[in-house]
């Protein structure tokens, strides 16, 4: 079982629709057993992967969602009637994932903001946990992890869940500025906490033309940078207008009439295999 996140410091980069098509295309094409975990209080990967008439009934009907992986604590209900009574967190090997199409996940939920400003004794080895102790034993083959646009406790978590991350970018010079920066945080996080995490690279993101000046200098510039040369995807995805339009009913590429995006796709999930020795 590998574990893969998609980070970047810069929003709207491309991590969430990137992340989820790697998912797709690992289990449509390649027949793996995948998971994705929504570590995004913006919980957008969710949104793509739930109508929002499913997701406010599962939390309606109390079904778990990545909050219980991160909010141990002990909660006191307070009532008029009975008096204080106190809930207990759920033991985090019993936390369901859902199956939603081809994939399975256990859903975002947007009260991580509020998580975010109460202390939380080792929240940041939550999510380990919990693929160790929930996932691990299941027999799935990928866990992909979307993550949020700041270097917040949400993406350490990741990454100390994770053997390898992924930066997907935009290939414009703004775009370009914050990979430096990010590769240093992830580095000092990976010594921080001793992690065996692997950059597999940058993959350029909603790409107009692959012939065009913005996309072929970015390339060049990673290219002739001794911290980037070898860590670039030969591969890239296209930018698609149909997909931002149609994300929410019907988010995978692989399902679109459209040869390029598909190949495309295909070309850049055969590289993370061959990357990381699975083919
Ligand atoms: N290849 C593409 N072609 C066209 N539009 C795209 C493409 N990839 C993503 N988009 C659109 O760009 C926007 C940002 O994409 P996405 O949500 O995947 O980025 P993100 O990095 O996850 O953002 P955030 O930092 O907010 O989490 C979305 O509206 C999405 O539909
Ligand atoms: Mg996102």
């Amino acid at each position: 079982m590998k574990t893969i996140s998609f980070v970047n410091m810069k929003g709207g980069v491309g991590k969430t629709t990137v992340a989820l098509n790697v998912a797709d295309c690992l289990a449509r094409t390649h027949g793996k057993k995948v998971a994705v975990l929504d570590v995004d209080p913006q919980f957008n990967a969710t949104q793509c992967l739930f109508t929002p008439d499913a997701y406010v009934k599962m939390l309606k009907a109390g079904e778990e969602t990545i909050l219980d992986v991160f909010d141990t604590d002990v909660k006191t209900l307070a009532s008029v009637v009975s008096g204080a009574a106190t809930v207990e967190p759920k033991e985090i090997s019993e936390i369901q994932l859902r199956k939603s199409g081809l994939l399975w996940t256990l859903p975002g939920n947007i009260e991580l903001y509020r998580l975010e400003m109460v202390a939380g004794e080792g929240r940041e080895f939550s999510l380990k946990r919990f693929i160790e102790q929930a996932i691990a034993p299941k027999d799935f083959d990928y866990i992909i992890i979307d993550t949020p646009p700041t270097p917040s406790i949400w993406m350490s978590s990741a990454l100390i869940a994770s053997d390898y991350y992924v930066i997907p970018v935009r290939p414009d010079p703004l775009s370009m500025i914050g990979i430096d920066l990010l590769r240093s945080i992830i580095e000092r996080r990976r010594k921080t906490y001793g992690l065996k995490l692997n950059c597999l690279g940058v993959v350029f993101t909603m790409v107009e033309r692959p012939d065009s000046v913005n996309y072929s200098t970015a390339r060049q510039n990673l290219k002739e940078n001794a911290l980037w040369k070898d860590k670039v995807f030969a591969s890239y995805i296209p930018k698609r207008t149909d997909l931002a339009r149609q994300q929410l009913e019907q988010p995978f590429m692989l399902k679109m009439d459209d040869f390029d995006l598909r190949t495309n796709l295909k070309n850049f999930v055969s590289e993370i295999l061959e990357k990381i020795d699975d083919k």
